[in-house]
């Protein structure tokens, strides 16, 4: 289902950051990919159920590193369409760990001005897990400071796919053209319609791929791949990438000279 929110809207709202003028560039929307908690694990002989633990500790400080820096829009990969093929243990292991999360750090989140979003399949969690998701976002909706969405169950060629389904559908049903339907038009189709496009994507743990994540939303975004394992990610690894950020320049496909 196409959103109420129209993205063109958005995107003429949202700051354009600019990049290319120096370390106090600061991006509207950080995406980022947490990778490495199952080596962070072995490295010290511990269950990758522990690596997990100890990247949920890592969210909470990006996030509060996220409000420091003025990032207004940070996305979480959390959970992949393709982690579900990870051993049911592990995959219970990282549902069970959400709830928890959500449970304990819902009220700060919400006192400290964040709003929660998830996007990806929801209907493949479990009947009170989504209860979960429904009760943050409906506690969170008003906040404003930081829009935090975790993607959980979440590919980004699933979720395009989805979207041309449903235009397919709407096409069919005469509500748009085909011939004048344009990226912004396609876009508002997407579990994304409701954010600006990542400025910035950062991945940790020197793997250097997308890994199927905002694949539509990124074409434009900046990529810095941190060495740094995910639960060992403080506030100093996003002053890095920030800095990075700060340095390119970013012409979107123009010839700026
Ligand atoms: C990738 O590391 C990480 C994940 C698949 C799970 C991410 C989950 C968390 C950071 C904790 C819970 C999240 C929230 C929002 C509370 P990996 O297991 O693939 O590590 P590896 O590549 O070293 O094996």
């Amino acid at each position: 289902m196409a959103s109420d929110l129209s993205t063109a809207a958005i995107r003429a709202e949202a700051p354009r950051a600019k990049a290319g003028g120096g370390a106090a560039a600061v991006p509207c929307h950080v995406a980022l990919i947490m990778d490495g908690n199952g080596r962070w694990a072995k490295a010290r002989g511990l269950p990758r159920v522990a690596g997990h633990h100890a990247g949920a500790k890592a969210v909470r400080r990006c996030i509060e590193a996220a409000i420091d820096s003025g990032i207004e829009w940070l996305t979480l990969y959390a959970f992949s369409s393709e982690n579900w093929r990870r051993p049911a243990a592990e995959v219970t292991d990282l549902t069970t760990l959400l709830r928890q999360y959500l449970r304990s750090e819902l009220k700060e989140l919400g006192e400290n001005g964040v709003r929660f979003r998830v996007i990806g399949e929801r209907g493949r969690f479990s009947p009170e897990l989504r209860a979960e998701f429904d009760r943050a976002e409906r506690h969170t909706a008003d906040n404003r400071r930081l829009n935090l969405t975790i993607a959980l169950s979440y590919g980004g060629r699933t979720d395009i796919l989805a979207a041309a389904r449903d235009v397919a559908r709407a096409a069919k049903a005469g509500e748009i053209d085909p011939e004048t339907l344009d990226e912004d038009g396609f876009c508002r189709f997407l579990s994304t319609s409701a954010m600006p496009d990542p400025d910035l994507l950062i991945r940790t743990s020197g793997e250097q791929r997308l890994s199927n994540f905002l694949l539509w939303e990124c074409a434009y975004a900046e990529l810095v791949f941190l060495d740094v394992l995910w639960p060992d990610f403080c506030a100093q690894d996003l002053t890095v990438a920030l800095a990075e950020f700060g340095r390119r320049e970013r012409r979107y496909g123009a010839n700026v000279d």
